[in-house]
């Protein structure tokens, strides 16, 4: 990588920290307002197809506030162990003060650290999840990686995230909220226009499901597929390792 890359790089990750730094005292309300609590099924159904049973171990990374961790706390039980990793401390705090409520602050840990330099050991983990993340990295092939790298042969490693509606005119419908209605909505309850401009910008930029799965193959990630949540608005890429 030349040094300008790096440098580009860096200052991209400083702009997403300080969005979700911004964005994180509303963003479990925006989430379940925007996406009608869809958000809240989505992330259900991830934990449910991680191949985890009782006693587990599982790194969730871009965990924001923490929800598909308390989702796959509620796969892996008293027994398991959960790791949520951000970059941005103001999530994470949130993220643990929901842990101590939901009474799982002794199977959820959460650390500050960074995706595409994970601060674990080679196959630590039984499967690695990220919900609305790998859109925001700035190296998603590394972040695979990385995710493959802290988990066991045969364990899973799980992608959620925004995608295309597949039928034409629910696309449209759907392009019409998501480019135009959502941005008014986030500036309105966030009061900065920034913000929601930058979750449609990044949405649109982002592989479609067949590229994002053939780029998972790439990767070495076996018997790769992928299920599309609410006609396509979602979509959740499981890849074995
Ligand atoms: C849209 S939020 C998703 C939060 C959560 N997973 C969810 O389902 O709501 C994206 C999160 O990714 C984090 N993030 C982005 N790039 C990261 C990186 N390189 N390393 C760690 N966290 C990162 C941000 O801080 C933010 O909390």
């Amino acid at each position: 990588m030349t040094h300008k890359e790096d440098a580009a790089f860096e200052e991209r990750e400083r702009y997403v920290q300080d969005l979700f730094r911004r964005v994180a005292p509303r963003y479990d309300f925006l989430n379940r307002l925007l996406s009608f609590r869809r958000d809240v099924a989505w992330r259900r159904f991830t934990a449910r197809r991680a191949g985890l049973k009782p006693g587990d171990s599982v790194l969730d990374e871009a965990t924001g506030t923490g929800d598909l961790a308390f989702d796959l706390a509620a796969v892996v039980g008293r027994e398991g162990r959960v790791v949520g990793l951000d970059f941005t401390e103001e999530m994470l705090v949130r993220a643990r003060a929901k842990a101590d409520k939901l009474g799982l602050s002794g199977v959820c840990r959460f650390v500050q650290g960074n995706a595409l330099d994970l601060p674990f050991e080679d196959e630590e983990f039984d499967a690695a999840t990220i919900a609305f993340g790998l859109r925001n990295v700035v190296d998603r092939e590394r972040c695979l990686s990385e995710m493959r790298r802290v988990v066991r042969p045969g364990g899973h490693v799980l992608v959620l995230e925004f995608s295309q509606p597949v039928r034409p005119v629910f696309r449209q419908i759907y392009l019409l909220y998501f480019r135009h209605v959502l941005p008014l909505i986030g500036r309105i309850v966030q009061g900065d226009a920034d913000t929601y401009r930058y979750l449609p910008e990044t949405v649109l930029a982002f592989p479609d499901q067949e590229s994002l799965a053939a780029n998972m193959r790439k990767l070495g990630f076996r018997h790769v597929r992928y299920h599309n949540l609410t006609g396509g608005i979602c979509c959740l890429h499981v890849g074995e390792v």
